[in-house]
């Protein structure tokens, strides 16, 4: 089906194409040239992070933290339910356990004050998901980390230009991994970035990127040959995919401002009527910023987010569910101990995103939530 306002649609600066083609006409379109260094810059400069590396996705930014953060069959990394599949395959892949943590009950991240139980003599890392964009408690999250020294490998994947207390998420666990998916709010189709905060991990890195070679260290004149030095992967992606981005983060300020203007007027059109109908729009903690990354509801069952959803496409609007908790996927649920993650489950039922984009217009905003409002 057409539908009359899509969920989501990939912005475009217009400058792409001019981007891509001056990589292609420098004659460098593989990985780690000008477009890269001045994304990495850029990133580097705008929030503080010690080191960024460009990668193919999000998911190959988590597989490289559980690399560097040396991750053994074995050993157990907490997890919330609620995200997406990422999380934790790419700790999966080396042979982790998952132990899955409930969300908050006014929030669809994690619980904070529910990870300390989970802890055990195995546990290597705590992976909070920034969902929606806004912050996890990280100063809570931060001290049970260093108090059982554990990792903090934050998915800040819908996390860009958002706040913990004025501290730019991604910047305050050890690791971070960013998606540059074409549905987030800056894009280059497929694509993410490891932001690294722990100097240790740094020169092992760059070398996990580039296939466990020196490659980078080479490129920079630090050494005069380079070699097989450890393992690693082809994670960095070409310079097209860096033109593309960097079309975008030219205009970072400006799809920031219109995203957290099409909030804004979604929560102020549908606040009233929400208290009324027993539905939830999304809770800003004091210490979190918004990111204008997505608007949700969480309905009150499966039945009214389901008939909400259909009525929504039956006037052209295509409104999405979310995660399905991952601690019942088939391909985990029998790994999964007996525990019952009651939040994860209602976020997974009752909760529903309204499209958010940026060519979204006011009229379509106001035409979005007086359908809802009559329904
Ligand atoms: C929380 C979270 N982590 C990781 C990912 C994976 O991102 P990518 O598609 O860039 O690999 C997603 C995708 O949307 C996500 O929502």
């Amino acid at each position: 089906m057409e539908y009359l306002i899509p969920f989501n649609k990939p912005y475009l600066s217009g400058k792409e194409i001019q981007y891509i083609k001056q990589a292609v006409s420098s004659g460098k379109i593989s990985g780690n040239g000008m477009f890269t260094q001045k994304c990495q810059h850029f990133f580097e400069e705008r929030y503080g992070f010690k080191k960024t590396l460009l990668t193919t996705s999000c998911t190959d930014a988590l597989e490289m933290c559980a690399l560097l953060a040396d991750i053994q069959p074995g050993d157990e990394i907490i997890v919330p339910s609620y995200t997406f599949v990422s999380t934790a395959v790419a700790f999966i892949r080396q042979g982790a356990k998952i132990v899955f943590a409930d969300s908050r009950k006014d929030h669809p991240g994690v619980d904070e004050d529910r990870i300390e139980e989970l802890i055990t003599q195995k546990t290597k890392a705590i992976v909070p998901v920034q969902y929606a964009g806004i912050a996890c408690d990280m100063d809570k999250i931060m001290a049970i980390a260093n108090k059982h020294r554990l990792l903090v490998i934050e998915d800040a994947a819908q996390a860009i230009e958002s706040f913990y207390k004025g501290k730019p998420l991604g910047s305050i666990g050890h690791l971070a991994a960013f998606s540059f998916h074409e549905t987030k709010n800056i894009n280059s189709g497929e694509g993410g970035m490891l932001a690294i905060n722990d100097e240790r991990f740094i020169r092992r890195a760059e070398i996990i990127w580039e296939k466990g070679t020196n490659r980078a260290e080479f490129f920079r004149g630090e050494v005069n040959k380079y070699g097989w030095v450890d393992i690693g992967s082809s994670f960095l992606p070409s310079e097209i995919s860096a033109a593309y981005l960097w079309a975008q983060l030219e205009n970072l300020e400006d799809i920031q401002n219109k995203r957290i203007h099409i909030w804004e007027h979604y929560y102020q059109g549908l606040k009233d009527w929400s208290i009324k109908q027993g539905i939830r729009l999304p809770y800003i903690p004091d210490y979190a910023s918004k990111n204008g990354h997505l608007f949700y509801l969480v309905c009150k069952n499966l039945e009214i987010r389901n008939q909400l959803i259909d009525y929504l496409k039956r006037k052209g609007i295509y409104a999405v569910f979310h995660y399905l908790s991952l601690h019942k996927s088939d391909f985990y649920k029998a790994k999964h101990d007996s525990r019952v993650l009651e939040n994860s489950d209602r976020y997974t039922d009752c909760l529903l995103r309204l499209p958010l984009y940026y060519e979204l217009t006011d009229e379509q905003v106001d035409y979005i939530i007086h359908i809802i409002r009559n329904i």
